[in-house]
């Protein structure tokens, strides 16, 4: 296998066999819980069919902090992308729009900052700091921010529900408060904030 995004994709796209069987449909205009069961199915049903493929050989896009993404299908209503994380890797904090999403480990394991929306009475946000290793499923409701890293190398698959315009959106300035507010709500055993999660 060449490294990816070092030559250009070469050879027959295994892309087309998300096609067969179609796609479970994720509605636009269902509400957020029913649009993240219809994102928890796809990531379940996209992984079985991609043990039939070679990831390999997939056509990969470099990503700012180094990880490289494949999107394997693309239209208004959803968005199925698959991410490469060399060792020591990872995200910027980011947003999905007015997208919902959620991720999938596909091999290895990844550490994820994650600022969830809070419900009422709770503050905007919620923080947590997740290990997922090869398996787990995280959900993302609209409105969450969230930064990964990966631990050695890791494979995961992406579903956004619609499409976004920017799937690593950057965070605003007045909503950065907002998540540092959060954080200091969060302390580790030792009494101190965890380092970096802003960064
Ligand atoms: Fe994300």
């Amino acid at each position: 296998m060449s490294e990816p995004g070092t030559e250009p994709f070469a050879g027959t796209d295994p892309r087309p066999f998300l096609r067969q069987p179609p796609l479970p449909v994720v509605s636009t205009s269902a509400p957020d819980s029913v649009r993240l069961e219809g994102v928890e199915r796809v990531l379940y049903e996209v992984t079985a069919a991609l043990s039939e493929i070679d990831l390999g050989r997939l056509p990969w896009a470099p990503a700012r902090g180094g990880y490289f993404r494949s999107v394997l299908h693309r239209d208004r209503d959803l968005e199925i992308t698959v991410i490469r994380w060399p060792s020591g890797t990872g995200s910027p904090l980011h947003g999905h729009g007015e997208s919902c999403g959620g991720l999938r480990v596909l091999c290895g394991a990844v550490v994820e900052d994650a600022f969830l929306p809070a419900p009422p009475g709770s503050g905007p946000y919620l923080f947590e700091r997740s290990v997922f290793s090869a398996g787990a499923t995280r959900l993302l409701p609209v409105g969450a921010c969230h930064r990964v890293r990966a631990v050695g190398e890791a494979w995961s698959l992406h579903v956004y529900a619609p499409a976004p315009d920017d799937a690593a959106e950057v965070i605003p300035h007045q909503i950065r408060r907002r998540l540092a507010s959060a954080r200091r709500r969060v302390r580790t055993p030792s009494g101190s904030a965890p380092a970096g999660v802003l960064s």
